[in-house]
């Protein structure tokens, strides 16, 4: 099975990082992920993010952000006798911990955050970690060179973005995508600054906003597990819009420079959010029922902020400008594929960006578009000399090409060969099934073929080590020599 041959083909990086993480800085700090081993935490299990972030607007532009003193509260269960634990937190400064109440030491270490409470904790233990900070977030580069984490918005604000590992340039966070938790951030801004309304935006539901004299708390509340890079910030002069879509709460968040851009930019952005509810109505019927308690967009106006691509932020994405229609698709189809069923590690990135390709085909072939067969039979002509067909999606080869075009291309096209395999029926049934087991939970490539197999009734081996595992063009041949590489792994 397929299972056991990718488990193989990652156990060389699985012992690299599990040897890095006891090398590394301390106590349980890495989370064994192959491609980002020095993030998240083994040891604890984050059950809720209790934040308030203070965000002070530069004084003049350009010029960043700062936070001032702002505390992260991390309820968190024990799976094993801690001495001490490790948070992933980059630049910033903390002020003092707490653990349970009780004063803790600390010490920065890297990218870590290490903690040594006043009495080990028992494993079992549920406890409290509280971390008080402050200081001007930066944001990262990513392995593939695109920036994430906290960025700089135009007019003085900012958004956060953090897949893969951004998240922790403003929230000590145990960061990798197998620990989910629920979270309310509360984030107080001046109104006004530099002249400009302020307003904050974030994942989930608005549960308030509190004025006090010059300042406004913006509380948002995410009440269903979320994986941390899928955590948002976004600060800036934004038209906030309360409506439902697709019969759930929805909050719009617009960019108030990008509604003055004139009549052209206001119709792409109605556009684009008119077709939210029918998006999340059709995916709602195919996989199931919506997997979160809110809905909605944040559009921010991208080349004035540093944000260079959309992220399907929890429950409300994040989008760069005017998304297409094609883009908002994209995005509300991970909430199903991505957030709510989310890869345990990595290197299984294509759960998520090829299934939400490949919705983006369905949602096209159900309303006037070309059908996901025919895109498929098209992209299947392409000569196997194309870099298009590499890396193959079910082995990306390290963290710089977690988003390479195969891992969404090649990705989806490994789902319409399946449904060719196993007819419609099984097929959609295969879908909507994993999304509904696995709601709020965590899944690899292996689980999946395992799956298909079941519903399937039959061995689809050759199938997903084809579509998923061969370099070059799937039975292309000449290409890249490949299948001989495949069939020496048995
Ligand atoms: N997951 C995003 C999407 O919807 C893309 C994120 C890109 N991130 C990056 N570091 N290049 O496709
Ligand atoms: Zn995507």
């Amino acid at each position: 099975v397929l299972g056991r041959r990718a488990v193989l083909a990652l156990l060389p990086l699985l012992l690299v990082a599990t040897v890095a993480a006891q090398a590394g800085s301390g106590p349980a700090s890495g989370g064994g992920d192959p491609f980002f081993p020095g993030a998240g935490n083994g040891g604890y299990d984050v059950r809720h993010y209790d934040v308030r972030l203070a965000y002070l607007p530069p004084r003049s532009l350009p010029g960043r952000g700062r936070l001032g003193p702002s505390t992260a509260s991390i309820d968190a269960v024990a799976t094993a006798r801690l001495p001490s634990l490790s948070l992933d937190l980059v630049g910033l400064r903390v002020d003092r911990v707490e653990v349970d109440g009780r004063r803790a030491r600390f010490r920065r270490e890297g990218r870590e955050l290490e903690v040594v409470p006043s009495a080990p904790i028992e494993a079992g233990a549920r406890f409290e970690t509280t971390v008080r900070y402050r200081g001007a977030p930066r944001p990262l580069t990513d392995p593939d060179g695109s920036e994430e984490g906290w960025l700089p918005g135009h007019s003085g604000g900012a958004v956060a973005v953090g897949e893969p590992i951004g998240t922790a340039t403003w929230l000590p966070c145990n960061n990798e995508p197998s620990d989910k938790a629920t979270f309310s951030l509360r984030i107080a801004v001046p109104e006004r600054g530099l002249g400009r309304r302020l307003r904050a935006v974030s994942n989930g539901r608005l549960a308030g906003v509190d004025r006090r004299g010059r300042r406004a708390v913006w509380h948002w509340v995410a009440s269903r597990p979320m994986a941390t890079y899928l955590a948002t910030v976004a600060i800036g002069d934004f038209r906030v819009e309360k409506r439902r879509a697709g019969g759930v709460p929805a909050w719009f968040a617009i960019d108030a420079g990008l509604l003055r851009r004139g009549p052209a930019t206001r119709s792409l952005l109605r556009r684009g959010i008119r077709a939210v509810g029918p998006a999340l109505r059709f995916f709602g019927r195919l996989y199931g029922r919506y997997p979160f308690e809110a809905a909605g967009t944040t559009v921010v106006d991208g080349p004035g902020a540093k944000l260079e691509y959309a992220l399907e932020t929890q429950t409300r994405p994040t989008f760069p400008g005017p998304p297409r229609r094609s883009l908002i698709v994209h995005e509300l189809a991970h909430q199903w594929f991505g957030n709510s069923v989310t890869p345990r590690i990595w290197p299984d990135i294509w759960l998520n960006e090829g299934f939400a390709t490949y919705s983006e085909w369905l949602f096209r072939e159900r309303h006037g578009g070309p059908s996901a067969r025919s895109v498929f039979a098209k992209l299947r002509r392409r000569p196997p000399s194309e870099r298009f067909w590499n890396p193959p999606p079910g082995r990306v080869p390290g963290p710089r090409e977690l988003f390479a075009g195969s891992v969404y291309v090649r990705g989806a096209m490994t789902l319409e060969a399946l449904r060719l395999e196993v007819g419609d029926g099984i097929f959609f049934g295969i879908l909507r099934g994993w999304a509904q087991r696995n709601r709020y939970g965590n899944v690899s490539t292996a689980e999946f073929a395992e799956f298909a197999e079941r519903r399937a009734g039959r061995q689809l081996d050759a199938l997903f080590d084809r579509w998923l595992l061969e370099p070059g063009k799937p039975g292309g041949g000449a290409g890249a020599g490949a299948p001989a590489r495949v069939a020496a792994r048995r």
